[in-house]
């Protein structure tokens, strides 16, 4: 792949209520973030404090109910297929497609021309060898191999932005440490602005250029710490003392927040299910 002339990405104050039954449930007060072309982030924070439903405001999902999103200065209204794809927690595959047709159908979908379809489709799961699974259907596949087909599909679509909400829960820890090491790679060819959403400390650590620390809901911006390590990382960095500070530092930073979000869950449980 390409190194590609990456967007950035900017939200302004951006605040959001879900309503449900009782009260409304504020979910993000005043988000400000900026995020530079072809830098890589991660959101961190406590389950339930607002990650996915961030990831999905600034992909056009969820319209906010205060605040804005700009696109390379442009505001942003609804879905951009051209400009950012998405790799979600729950990977959305047509379970009576193919691995390779699902790939096939996405490139499609997003007009890119016939004959370059198959070997962008071929790249991609190569990249996350998942070449030898081509003709099987999700069904056949395990949660982790179909998370991996759901990436290679998000990095096989010529956007400028790939987001993606938790990529690697459905792997396994060994699986985890590989996988990240090939991303890593990966993304430090193809150039795209990265925004991942995760709850591992290390997989912030491993990955970004810059962690946004949220607090617990309704989420904020608590802190951004920066990884100032070149790409592509290796396994050496995780037993770095650079990691090691950086992780705990992270560790410091989400400890109070993670106890506020566990008390207030068991106040009203009704309430957490993120
Ligand atoms: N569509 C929705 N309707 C009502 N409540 C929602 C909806 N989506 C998320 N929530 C609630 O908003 C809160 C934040 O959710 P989410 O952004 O998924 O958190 P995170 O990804 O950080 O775990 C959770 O309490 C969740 O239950
Ligand atoms: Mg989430």
């Amino acid at each position: 792949m390409n190194a590609q002339t990456a967007a950035a990405i900017e939200a302004q104050g951006v605040s959001h209520a879900f309503s449900q039954a009782t009260a409304p449930l504020a979910v993000l007060s005043d988000v400000s973030l900026t995020i530079r072309a072809g830098e890589m982030v991660s959101l961190l924070g406590p389950s339930g404090c607002g990650k996915s439903t961030l990831l999905n405001i600034i992909g056009g999902l969820l319209p906010p109910n205060a605040g804005s999103v700009r696109l390379d200065g442009q505001a942003l209204s609804g879905i951009m297929p051209h400009k950012m794809s998405f790799v979600f927690q729950e990977n959305a595959l047509f379970p009576w497609n193919t691995v390779l047709e699902n790939l096939l159908v996405a490139l499609e979908f997003q007009g890119v021309p016939p004959a370059q379809r198959a070997p962008r489709a071929a790249a991609a799961l190569a990249a996350v060898h998942m070449s030898e699974f081509s003709g099987f259907y999700p069904a056949q596949l395990s949660g982790g191999m179909k998370q991996r087909v759901a990436l290679a599909r998000g990095l096989s679509l010529q956007t400028d932005i790939l987001l993606m909400d938790e990529p690697f829960a459905a792997l396994d820890e060994q699986t985890r440490m590989v996988f990240g090491e090939d991303l890593s790679v990966m993304l430090a060819e193809t150039g795209k602005t990265i925004v991942m959403v995760t709850h591992s400390l290390s997989e912030a650590v491993f990955l970004s250029d810059r962690i946004f620390v949220m607090t617990s809901r309704p989420g904020k911006i608590k802190a951004v710490v920066e990884v100032k390590k070149e790409h592509p990382r290796t396994p050496d960095f995780v037993v770095s003392e650079q990691f090691a500070a950086i992780r705990s530092e992270l560790y410091e930073l989400l400890h109070d927040e993670i106890r506020r979000s566990v008390e207030s869950a068991q106040q009203i449980p009704k309430r957490d299910d993120g």
